[in-house]
């Protein structure tokens, strides 16, 4: 595995290798874990060359003290890159990706403008940025994100839109890896102590619950039921439990008003933002 720091190494590498077949790209922040390794997996299995991205990006944190104490643990993130067979480890420094100051704010419309919109102002532009600066530094075939960022994956799509579609990208949206007792993989989870990790994992089964409600009752009792029942839990704070259009991510309020409904939770379990979401299918409403 190379690991490569500058963006005229990244695209040297990548023209020798890039008619040899499709090119993957795994963007993360670093702090490797499960939930990475699946994406990594399935992107080994689809293209003959693989990048990660490892960079905690700047602009996407609305919360300094969030990106202070953001996980980096550099040596080991690469011990597990090595050993799934990734070709390139890109891990720029911030001057690298943003030699000046990125001003562009992307019209990302109403995919941003509902729940991690106004609650984390100004992150899905910069996701927007550093995701579109990592695409066309890779020009890669496909790129992969996980769906426990769900409005995450729509954000994107719509920047790719927005850009013209990056040579035809592919997206490709990977399931939520869980640990055994259902809690969402997380780099975040590190920072959970002992007794709010062993409490955490009510919020995957509450959503998990709700399917049942959600076949008995409408869709706003299943909501509240959810807040309420995940409130009860000592740590537990919901900041939002919004049931949307999977597609369009606006909000719902009869089942009958989508095909496809998704229910997406942010909880505070202590300081720990935590996020997980659920698919309604029609068979459970
Ligand atoms: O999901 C993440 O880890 C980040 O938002 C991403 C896509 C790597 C951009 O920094």
């Amino acid at each position: 595995m190379e690991i490569i720091r500058t963006v005229s190494e990244l695209q040297s590498a990548l023209s020798k290798v890039r008619n040899l077949g499709g090119v993957g790209l795994v963007p993360t922040m670093g702090a490797l874990h499960e939930g990475h390794m699946s994406l990594i997996t399935r992107a080994r299995k689809e293209n003959a060359t693989v990048v990660v991205s490892v960079f905690v990006n700047p602009t996407q944190f609305n919360n300094p003290s969030d990106l202070a104490t953001y996980p980096r643990t550099e040596e080991a993130d690469c011990r597990l890159l090595e050993a799934a067979g990734v070709d390139i480890a890109f891990i720029p420094t911030v001057e690298e990706m943003y030699p000046e100051e990125d001003c562009r704010v992307f019209n990302l419309g109403p995919v941003a403008e509902v729940m991690e919109g106004p609650m984390r102002p100004g992150h899905f532009n910069g996701v927007a940025q550093v995701v579109s600066k990592l695409f066309a530094f890779t020009n890669p075939t496909r790129a992969y994100f996980g769906e426990k960022d769900f409005q995450q994956i729509a954000v994107i799509r719509r920047m790719v839109e927005l850009e013209g579609g990056f040579n035809n990208l592919e997206i490709v949206s990977c399931p939520i890896k869980r640990h055994e007792d259902g809690l969402a993989m997380s780099s975040r989870n590190v920072r959970l102590s002992a007794e709010q990790r062993s409490v955490a994992p009510c919020i995957n089964l509450a959503l998990k619950a709700s399917l049942i409600k959600a076949a008995e009752g409408s869709l706003n009792e299943t909501r509240q039921w959810v807040i309420d029942t995940i409130n009860r839990y000592p740590f537990m704070e919901v900041e939002y439990y919004e049931i949307v259009d999977g597609i369009t991510m606006q909000p719902v309020s009869n089942w009958d008003d989508t095909e496809y409904a998704v229910g997406c939770i942010t909880a505070y379990c202590g300081e720990v933002r935590l996020i997980d979401n659920i698919t309604y299918n029609p068979s459970s409403k």
